[in-house]
């Protein structure tokens, strides 16, 4: 029996040390923080996709008292970028997340953001692998305060994924 070993690289920086259209794009997805509809989870995600014309759509996670209504930030980013923009590639998207859940009382909204970047559900990386096997790679950028993560395309944090459609 052979072993196969699947590699990801992981850049990580600070959010200052991007360029500063991506800090740009960074910024859009710490503002759709504050779009979110989250008063179950407590828990504001943002999303914003860079497109190929240059346009930036943005998403944040709306939740439903039926739970499994709701739905993530980084879907409701590219479904509304395609629908918004049919058939133009999605060259990037940045995501954020925002809680008080565990933050003092004291603590200023701005350090409110997660200290290590979160990274997208399942489901959300099958919706952006579609739009990324047809139209070419999506870089993702994860912010924290901390520290900041970016890989190169939606694939990377989908091994062995399912494209066949
Ligand atoms: N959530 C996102 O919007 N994106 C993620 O990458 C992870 C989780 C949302 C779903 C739910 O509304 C809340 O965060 C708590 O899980």
């Amino acid at each position: 029996m052979k072993e196969k070993e699947i590699k990801t690289v992981i850049k990580e920086c600070q959010v200052e040390e991007l360029s500063s259209a991506d800090r740009e794009l960074v910024e859009r997805a710490k503002a759709m923080t504050r779009t979110s509809y989250a008063p179950y989870s407590k828990f504001h995600v943002g999303a914003a996709i860079l497109m190929d014309n240059g346009e930036i759509v943005g998403g944040s996670n709306q939740e439903n008292a039926a739970y499994s209504s709701g739905t993530c930030a980084e879907r409701s980013a590219c479904f509304y970028a395609s629908a918004r923009y049919p058939g133009v590639p999605m060259k990037k998207i940045a995501i954020a997340a925002w809680t008080r859940l565990h933050a003092a009382e004291d603590t200023p909204d701005a350090e409110c953001f997660q200290h290590l970047p979160i990274s997208p559900c399942g489901s959300c990386r099958q919706a952006l692998l579609e739009y990324e096997a047809k139209y070419g790679p999506i870089e993702v950028i994860l912010y924290g305060l901390d520290r900041t993560y970016i890989l190169p395309s939606v694939a990377s944090l989908l091994p062995l994924c399912f494209t066949e459609f």
